[in-house]
């Protein structure tokens, strides 16, 4: 029997509207052709219980949330995502692409929301059983920028959720956060100029990470 090839676990990283969903479908693509097997999945969701969370954590009409509570829920889907999906594909030897993962909790809930970052690292440490990427990509935008997209005239009104209706404010402590995590962890992290249009950023995340697996 042949050896289980290794598995890969990439995740996506960024503000709102930096286009990393369709990064995702386009670098899943470009794996796919070159012979790998790949699994993409989301953040919070991508189990049925991680989207039943997802639906309450994200939903505009509980604004009565506690920044403990949306932590929590964050780190719970995760917990399940990674237990029932991630864990089992990369022991399949898959390369699973996840669109979000611990880094937005450390984005979002601590440099956005103000929460200790270290207490934030211990309950996702318990999720994940520390369970790390292989390779982040940041999807690097300034949040306003993003936030347009997003919300601005011609997108979609379905795409607004609890999170992204949050001020400006907010969006640039997330913007900031990431680039502190990044510049923290320079071997896992590469940035990517997500003001690039769709076919370039492509073109620039699969140059990455084609030379990250060793893929000519
Ligand atoms: P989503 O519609 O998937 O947004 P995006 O396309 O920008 O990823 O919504 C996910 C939202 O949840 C997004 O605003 C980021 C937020 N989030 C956190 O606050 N903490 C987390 O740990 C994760 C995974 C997401």
């Amino acid at each position: 029997m042949a050896d289980t090839p290794q598995g890969y676990f990439i995740t996506l990283e960024g503000v709102e509207g930096s286009g990393k969903t369709t990064q995702v479908e386009r670098l899943a693509g470009s794996l796919q052709a070159s012979g790998r097997t790949v699994a993409t999945t989301r953040e919070p969701g991508g189990t049925r219980i991680s989207d039943r969370i997802r639906a309450v954590v994200l939903d505009r009409e509980n604004v009565e949330i506690h920044p403990h509570t949306e932590a929590l829920l964050m780190c719970a889907a995760r917990a399940q995502l990674v237990n029932e999906v991630i864990r089992p594909s990369l022991a399949r030897g898959e390369v699973v692409i996840c669109d979000r993962y611990s880094d937005s909790t450390f984005a979002y809930q601590g440099y956005g929301r103000g929460q200790d970052l270290a207490t934030l690292r211990t309950l996702n440490h318990f999720a994940t059983g520390g369970l790390v990427p292989d390779l982040t990509l940041l999807l690097d935008l300034p949040a306003e920028m993003g936030l347009e997209r997003r919300l601005g005239p011609g997108s979609a009104a379905t795409a607004s959720n609890r999170m992204d209706r949050l001020d400006l404010a907010f969006h640039q402590r997330v913007a900031a956060g990431f680039h502190s995590l990044a510049q923290a962890e320079p071997d896992r992290w590469r940035v990517v100029d997500a003001t690039l249009g769709i076919e370039d950023l492509a073109a620039a995340i699969w140059g990455i990470t084609a030379q990250f697996l060793n893929i000519s």
